[in-house]
C-alpha cells in the first residue's frame, strides 16, 4: 500500500536525521513539524486508503507525528548538552578572577559620621527627623516671626499649593519636634539635610547638610555651651584648634554666637573658604530662647539650655580639599570614587 510506504519512508528519515548545530535543527523543525511540514500531505492520504484500513493509518500517522517531537526534542536536547560541555573545557581556571569593586561613602557622610561620633562620646542621642515640615516647627515655634524675612517665598521652598508645608531651612525644627515630645533633661544631636532657595554658584547651594545639638537641663550656662563647642572643635581640627565666639543673632537663642576654627591660609582651599581671613565659620549657637521653651511647653522657670547648628558641607571642603561645593551634589563616580580609602 503506496501510502503506508510514504509514512515508513518519512519515519526512516526522521529517524536518521543527523542534526548536530542549532541552524539545522530549525531546519528539521520547519521540515517535521512547522506550518507546511512535510507529514501534513499524507493525511490527505486518508480518503484514498480502503475502511478496514483507515484506523491503522491513522495510528500510523499519529506515530509519524510523535516521533518527529520526540527525535526534535531529543536533538534539542543533545545540541544544548554539547554547547554546555564546550563552554566547560573552554574555562581557564588559571585566570585571576575579576575585582570586586567596593563602595565608598560621600564625603559629606564621612564628615557627618565624624561629628557624630565626637558628640555620641559625651552622650548626646541621634534624633532623625523629616524634611517636609510645617511651618510651626520651622519657624513659629523658633520663635520666627511671621513677617520674618527668612519666610519669604525667596528663601524657603513651599510645597505646591501650600502656605505651611515646607522643605525645611534648618535642622532647628527638629528642636521643637524634640522637646514638644520628651521631657528634660534633652541631649540631642540631629543630622540632616536642609534646603533654602539660593543661587547654586561653587560656595552655595540650594541644598546642604546641618547638625543640631540640644542640650536641655538644669542650670545650664553659655560656658557649659562653649566647653562643648571647644571640645568639639579639638576632636574634629586636631588638638591645637582655637575657636573664636562672634556675638550673632538668631531669633531662637539669646543670647547668639557663631564660631569660628581657625584653619589659616596655608591652601589655596582655605584662602577661599575663610575668605582670607583664616577663620572658617563652622557653627551658629546660643542659649535657647525662653519663648521657645514656652512655645514647646518646657518651664523656662526651671529650664535652660543651649543648641548649635553645625554646617557640614564647608568642613567637607576644607578636610578633602575641595574647590566647588557643587561636586557634593552632582554624584560624579569619578568624583566619589576618590574617597574609597577614607572611613
Ligand atoms: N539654625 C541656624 C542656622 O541654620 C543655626 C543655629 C542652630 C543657631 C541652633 C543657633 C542655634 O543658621
Amino acid at each position: 500500500m503506496e501510502a503506508f510506504k510514504k509514512i515508513e519512508a518519512l519515519l526512516s528519515e526522521i529517524e536518521n536525521s543527523d542534526v548536530t548545530t542549532l541552524d539545522k535543527l530549525e531546519a528539521f523543525r520547519i521540515q517535521y513539524l512547522g506550518t507546511k511540514n512535510s507529514i501534513k500531505p499524507l493525511f490527505a492520504e486518508m480518503r484514498n486508503v480502503p475502511n478496514e484500513q483507515k484506523k491503522d493509518f491513522g495510528q500510523a500517522l499519529n506515530n509519524l507525528k510523535n516521533a518527529a517531537e520526540q527525535k526534535f526534542n531529543s536533538l534539542k536536547e543533545s545540541i544544548e548538552q554539547n554547547a554546555a560541555d564546550n563552554e566547560k573545557s573552554s574555562l581557564d581556571l588559571s585566570l585571576p578572577s575579576e575585582t570586586n569593586l567596593l563602595g565608598s561613602r560621600h564625603p559629606v557622610s564621612l564628615v557627618m559620621n565624624h561629628m557624630i561620633n565626637i558628640f555620641e562620646k559625651i552622650g548626646f542621642v541621634v534624633e532623625e527627623e523629616r524634611e517636609i515640615e510645617d511651618d510651626w516647627h520651622n519657624f513659629t515655634a523658633m520663635n520666627t516671626p511671621d513677617d520674618h524675612p527668612a519666610r519669604d517665598m525667596q528663601d524657603t521652598f513651599y510645597l505646591k499649593n501650600s502656605v505651611t508645608n515646607l522643605l525645611r531651612t534648618h535642622t532647628s525644627s527638629v528642636q521643637a519636634r524634640v522637646m514638644t515630645k520628651q521631657e528634660p533633661p534633652i541631649r540631642i544631636i540631629a543630622p540632616g539635610r536642609v534646603y533654602r532657595n539660593e543661587t547654586i554658584s561653587a560656595r552655595s547651594h540650594c541644598q546642604f547638610h546641618q547638625i543640631e545639638g540640644l542640650y536641655i537641663d538644669k542650670n545650664v550656662s553659655f560656658a557649659d555651651m562653649k566647653q562643648t563647642l571647644l571640645y568639639f572643635a579639638k576632636e574634629m581640627y586636631g588638638p591645637k584648634t582655637d575657636i573664636r565666639l562672634r556675638p550673632s543673632y538668631f531669633p531662637f537663642t539669646e543670647p547668639s554666637a557663631e564660631v569660628d576654627v581657625w584653619m589659616g591660609t596655608d591652601t589655596d582651599t582655605t584662602k577661599r573658604l575663610t575668605k582670607g581671613t583664616g577663620w572658617l565659620e563652622v557653627l551658629g549657637c546660643g542659649m535657647v530662647d525662653p519663648k521657645v521653651l514656652e512655645n514647646c511647653k518646657i518651664d523656662p522657670e526651671v529650664y535652660s539650655g543651649y543648641a548649635f547648628g553645625i554646617g557640614i558641607e564647608r568642613s567637607a571642603m576644607q578636610k578633602y580639599d575641595i574647590s566647588d561645593i557643587r561636586l557634593l551634589f552632582e554624584n560624579d563616580t569619578r568624583f566619589l570614587k576618590q574617597f574609597s580609602s577614607a572611613l
